[in-house]
């Protein structure tokens, strides 16, 4: 764990509750390699977790009532049993912490009252997942602190809860388990219908390479209700094929289904679907047999088809990727939810400052503002108490 994020954590409990906190639990944030928008279509994703982390330092707190305070505000937010028990009533950052202890409620566990500061190097904003890093850090904190009985197995799924069900956003099952169940040097192939994973190595620095993460620093434009009309499109299409989800339309099955759906534009939903699930297969494929820099092609594919199939991308992000491929990254692709957020590139490692020059050049020229830039190396997923 990053020794600064852990102490801002550990200063800030002090500081607020002047006591010492009994531990302090971390998870990451994620980029996902490739499988963009198949989770909720049961299908499959390929992410790895960041070495950029969120830290919950806390303690037992009096009985019924949850007190958090973030780096992200001055004042702490508390909030009592009532609050927790129906979804919406704590909102802002504090309600992904109120949306944990009402799914573990729900879930018939007792919680214990805890107070919990938190410190974060996942930017928020970005489509890194901090919602997922937070999420799962206040879960390890609140399941040890308690002693419940919850296998991690349960995490995901639980903490994905928190989030459809408390803060309201329909999202899938990817973010949570990666920022659980990633590990170092590997990244996390996922079945999202069965949650059966496989750690596949992605040694990047063994192969001599990197994976460049560009945050586009694009505004999200509208991603919330794009997001869940993607994926309202995509459960359409799927009731009008008469299959339980996208994931059960075979590849070698695509054009007739396709040939059954009667709008142009569900067509293509249904293509980027289909198609980048067997992206994913096809990369894990390489993969497993050592070939990192042949899955390049298998990113840009990705990308073009979020461009123009599934339609998510921004002009910042399709910058991005055309200019770490001319300054000849092996694959690139915008990363995440859409609409904005971070481009990964697969480049060598030799290269990285240079491709990430390039992009930079690029934006400039556009009159884009900035990018941010970090080469990342998978690491390992939510932890603690330290
Ligand atoms: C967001 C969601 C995930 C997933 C991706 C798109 O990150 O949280 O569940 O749907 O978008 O692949």
């Amino acid at each position: 764990m990053s020794r600064d994020v852990a102490d801002r954590a550990t200063a800030g409990f002090r500081q607020r509750y002047a006591e010492e906190p009994a531990g302090r639990w971390a998870a990451p944030g994620r980029v996902n390699l490739i499988g963009e928008h198949t989770d909720y279509n049961d299908g499959f994703v390929l992410p790895f977790a960041l070495p950029l982390r969120t830290v919950v330092a806390a303690a037992p707190g009096p009985d019924g009532r949850w007190t958090v305070w973030s780096e992200l505000d001055d004042e702490p937010v508390e909030f009592g049993a009532e609050q927790a028990d129906e979804p919406g009533r704590v909102d802002g950052w504090a309600a992904y912490v109120a949306a944990v202890v009402w799914a573990l409620r729900a879930a018939g566990l007792d919680v214990p009252g805890a107070r919990l500061a938190v410190a974060s190097d996942v930017p928020v904003g970005s489509g890194l997942s901090s919602s997922a890093a937070i999420e799962s850090a206040v879960l390890a904190a609140l399941v040890d602190l308690g002693g419940l009985d919850l296998p991690t197995g349960r995490w995901p799924r639980l903490a994905q809860r928190a989030e459809n069900d408390y803060v309201g956003a329909p999202t899938g099952i990817m973010d949570q388990s990666v920022v659980i169940r990633g590990r170092a040097g590997h990244a996390l192939f996922l079945d999202c219908r069965t949650e059966e994973v496989e750690q596949i190595p992605f040694d990047l620095d063994a192969a001599g390479l990197a994976v460049l993460v560009v945050d586009s620093r694009a505004p999200h434009r509208h991603a919330d209700g794009e997001y869940a009309a993607r994926r309202a499109s995509c459960e359409r299409a799927a009731a009008t094929l008469g299959v339980t989800a996208l994931r059960d339309v075979a590849t070698a099955d695509l054009d007739a289904a396709l040939a059954r759906l009667d709008d142009d534009e569900t067509r293509r939903r249904v293509r980027h679907v289909v198609t980048e699930n067997q992206r994913v297969l096809d990369t894990v494929a390489l993969l497993r047999a050592g070939r990192i820099r042949d899955i390049g092609p298998l990113l840009t594919a990705s990308h073009a088809s979020m461009r123009d199939d599934f339609e998510i991308t921004v002009p910042e992000v399709d910058t991005a990727v055309e200019a770490a491929l001319s300054a000849g990254a092996y694959g690139a692709r915008m990363t995440g939810g859409g609409f904005g957020g971070c481009v990964l590139a697969l480049v060598d490692a030799d290269a990285a400052d240079a491709v990430a020059a390039a992009v930079t050049a690029a934006y400039a020229e556009r009159g884009f503002a900035a990018p941010g830039t970090l080469t990342a190396l998978p690491a390992g997923g939510a932890g603690g108490p330290s």
